[in-house]
């Protein structure tokens, strides 16, 4: 293992930090100040979600994952860029915004004597709406794992409301943020669709239950399955017969989370002596038995993707020794990457005759937010496209667009350390373009120096930067996003 000293620092922790300063102001406009020429071939809208907001009335957040979800919309065509971001007015920020100051405590909510871990995801939490947003029919789909979604209005990012999907979710069911597109269904006759989960954890065990809608956001198919123990479960991956979850032997200490000292993430420590177990649901009807297999895998928050080959399964996930969380107090702001395990690429590889899991570390570049070309999720992949540290070692932030190579091993990596700081790569594909790599990445680039954020349009088959479009201002890390093929502009704005 390398370990970096504070010299060998790709990065400026100050010049880091001031990623995560809030952005309160709304805009809508026309982005002129660009590096490069934005492909004609570009037509749509990428729509972003992120903690927007790191602090009300001058006192910070405890935590980035508590921010309020902020919307994002880069609509594309012509080569031009039109912006606008908005706030998903969820209850709690419009209760916070018109109090000018925090009323809750991040997920700190109601105590249920005797009942904490049955209501854990049933408490009077703050939806904040904030990690990812997705096209649902005509609408946008603000997520957050825990509670319902928010519908927005895809052309001005107005709230509409919460959702329950017309029904498809019962009252107050969570619709995870994490929903995978299916892009043949042979269910439907090769239509894509839409798959999803809810959690609900009583003290038997925890329900997930299996969401497949169309386009339009009709429901398809809907099943429910009792596991045991208690999952902290993010994400999940998809073939054509199976969802895939992995649940950490994960211990929650309420204490702390009740009486107010901690929210309920930081409670959670990971048992490292007991393996992850690998779940996998069926997604055919009857909906048959659900397979447990135990591998080492440690904690996961994101997959990058699953496949079937003959009778083995092959999921490649972003792994770490333990639950990333903050020791001893720390401002988020403050965090010293070095004494934290980074996130690293993995494949598991069941095979489901005989039950055997082999397990490889596939690089040890630290990364997360995995992405690759719509058309293989579920299928075989040549390429995951990442967010990734500098460095080839040691934990760091996310400064570089990372294309992994299952072909050729490491693959290419495009960094913009020391004053760059990447999101989520999201690939577009080129129109006509038959090659796995033939399209676009697009991210959102953090400059530490200028304090402005840029969209960052890479050639997927070299990462060279196509276009690099300059905001005036920054928008803070965000999570995750979706490409819409759509072009959705306010009322009164065109490409002319
Ligand atoms: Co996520």
């Amino acid at each position: 293992m390398v370990v970096l000293t504070s010299s060998d620092r790709s990065y400026d922790p100050q010049r880091w930090a001031r990623g995560y300063q809030s952005q309160t102001q709304e805009r809508g406009q026309w982005i002129e100040d660009i590096q490069g020429e934005i492909p004609a071939a570009l037509h749509g809208t990428l729509f972003r979600n992120g903690p927007g907001r790191l602090e009300v009335g001058g006192i910070p957040i405890g935590h980035p994952f508590d921010g309020d979800g902020m919307i994002c919309a880069f609509s594309l065509s012509q080569g031009r860029l039109y912006f606008q971001n908005r706030y998903v007015q969820t209850a709690g920020y419009v209760a916070e915004t018109a109090a000018n100051k925090i009323l809750y405590r991040g997920v700190f909510g109601t105590k249920k004597p005797g009942g904490w871990l049955a209501n854990l995801f049933d408490l009077n939490l703050k939806n904040i709406a904030n990690t990812n947003v997705i096209p649902w029919g005509e609408k946008l789909l603000a997520l957050w794992e825990a509670a319902e979604p928010h519908a927005l209005d895809p052309h001005n990012l107005e709230t509409l409301g919460l959702d329950d999907l017309d029904g498809a979710l019962k009252p107050g069911e969570a619709f995870s943020a994490h929903p995978r597109l299916d892009p043949t269904c042979d269910l439907d006759g090769g239509s894509p669709c839409w798959v999803n989960f809810s959690l609900k954890t009583g003290l038997g065990g925890t329900t997930i239950t299996i969401l497949e809608c169309d386009l339009n956001g009709k429901l398809l198919r809907r099943h429910s399955h009792e596991i045991p123990g208690f999952a902290f479960t993010h994400d999940c991956a998809i073939t054509p017969n199976y969802v895939i979850f992995f649940q950490s032997e994960v211990q929650f200490n309420p204490l702390p989370y009740l009486l107010g000292f901690k929210g309920a993430g930081e409670c959670l420590t990971m048992r490292t002596d007991r393996p992850t177990k690998l779940i996998l649901i069926p997604r055919k009807p009857s909906f048959g038995e659900v397979k447990t297999y135990p591998i080492q895998a440690g904690f996961v928050f994101h997959h990058g993707n699953a496949f079937e080959e003959g009778d083995r399964l092959v999921v490649d996930s972003i792994c770490y020794d333990e639950v990333p969380q903050l020791k001893g107090g720390l401002n988020f702001e403050q965090v010293d990457f070095a004494t934290l395990a980074p996130g690293l690429l993995w494949r598991f590889t069941v095979n489901l005759t005989t039950g055997a899991v082999d397990r490889r570390c596939l690089d040890r570049r630290c990364c997360e937010f995995p992405s690759l070309h719509p058309d293989l999720v579920g299928r075989k992949h040549r390429y995951l496209y990442l967010g990734a540290a500098h460095h080839p070692e040691g934990n760091a932030p996310l400064q570089a667009i990372w294309k992994w190579d299952g072909e050729q091993g490491e693959g290419l990596v495009r960094s913009f350390a020391p004053d760059g700081f990447v999101s989520e790569p999201i690939f577009v594909p080129e129109p006509g373009a038959t090659a796995e790599d033939g399209g676009w990445l697009l991210t959102l680039l953090y400059d530490g120096v200028e304090h402005t954020s840029k969209l960052a349009i890479l050639d997927a088959r070299n990462l060279n930067p196509v276009a690099i479009a300059r905001l005036p201002y920054h928008i803070p890390y965000g999570l995750h996003g979706h490409w819409c093929d759509r072009v959705y502009l306010p009322q009164g704005v065109s490409f002319g």
